[in-house]
């Protein structure tokens, strides 16, 4: 890794503008959102499993928008059960935008949010320390797993946090997305801090087998917008490349033959497709259900 080169996470504020750029020209959201929509009741219609209260875990919240959508379809199902949404989010700029965003949502009236402002290792290793076991009814990791160090042992702690008939719920890039293949060819030279960046739904999956635990797989296609990062100098296009590469200021940092071969492989037909004179970057999902069951 060239070491002019910085990690996007070592920069909160930086991550943030890349984050909301990258959402708006990305379907992502209005997939989970559908996905939401259209399997969550029947994949949280075993919970609450005759308790009153709902127990939600959130780990790398981002600004809340998928978590708001998933409370207000927890409180659709069960209508007059309080639910208690435990917050993980290590950015102090991304829980303030969550704030924001949790104030202003009209559908959720009857959760109780409680944010902690740290990494999942940290809340794990509080817990531990504290010997403060909790179990909740549903939690879920979207987009977050390239984060943490040691993702099996992640995986295994929190599928071990599950009341019975809990569900996790894990949302990672597909083998096949353009991103993953990205990342497999040029991950060694983008800066990796400690983080997973070529974690793909595969990995996962051998993971979840390794344990031994029941799960169901859905795929969620979703692209990226990224015309304009073959703009020289446009700033949308800088802050998109940055969420690509997961590289601080990618586009003025990289050195030449690395930002040549990536902008060859972004309009590829391996990884993109072209259509009305834009250019979408395959980033196709997959979800993960996990029970907290063995398998039959
Ligand atoms: C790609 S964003 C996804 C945000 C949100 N889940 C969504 O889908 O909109 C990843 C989030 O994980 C958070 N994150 C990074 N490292 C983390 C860690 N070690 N533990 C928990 N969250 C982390 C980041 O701050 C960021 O908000």
């Amino acid at each position: 890794m060239e070491s002019a080169m910085k990690s996007l996470m070592s920069d909160h504020n930086r991550y943030k503008e890349s984050f909301c750029m990258y959402i708006d020209r990305s379907t992502e959201h209005q997939c989970i959102q559908q996905f939401i929509v259209t399997k969550l009741p029947d994949i949280i219609s075993s919970i609450p499993n005759g308790k009153t209260t709902i127990d939600v875990l959130s780990l790398g919240s981002g600004t809340g928008e998928m978590d708001l959508h998933i409370l207000s379809k927890l409180q659709d199902k069960y209508p007059g059960h309080p639910i208690n949404n435990y917050v993980v989010e290590p950015s102090k700029e991304q829980i303030l935008m969550y704030k924001e965003n949790a104030s202003k949502a009209l559908n959720i009236d009857n959760v109780t949010f409680t944010w902690h402002q740290k990494t999942t290792s940290e809340i794990e290793q509080e817990i531990k320390e504290k010997n403060k076991f909790k179990k909740y009814d549903f939690i879920h990791m979207i987009q977050m797993l390239y984060y943490v160090k040691d993702v099996p042992a992640t995986i295994e702690f929190f599928h071990s946090c599950l009341a019975p008939e809990g569900k996790l719920l894990i949302i990672v890039l597909s083998r096949n997305s353009g991103w993953n293949t990205l990342y497999r060819n040029h991950g060694s030279r983008v800066p990796a801090n400690e983080m997973c960046l070529g974690l793909c739904s595969e990995d996962v999956t051998n993971i979840l087998d390794s344990m031994s635990v029941k799960y169901e797989t859905y795929d969620l296609p979703t692209d990226l917008d990224i015309t304009e990062c073959f703009t020289e100098g446009n700033i949308n296009g800088e802050l998109l490349l940055d969420m690509v590469t997961e590289t601080c200021c990618f586009s003025k940092t990289a050195p030449p033959d690395l930002k040549e071969l990536i902008m060859e492989d972004l309009k590829s037909p391996e990884f993109s497709v072209k259509k009305d004179g834009k250019i979408f970057f395959n980033t196709d999902l997959k979800v993960l259900v996990i029970e907290n069951k063995q398998p039959y």
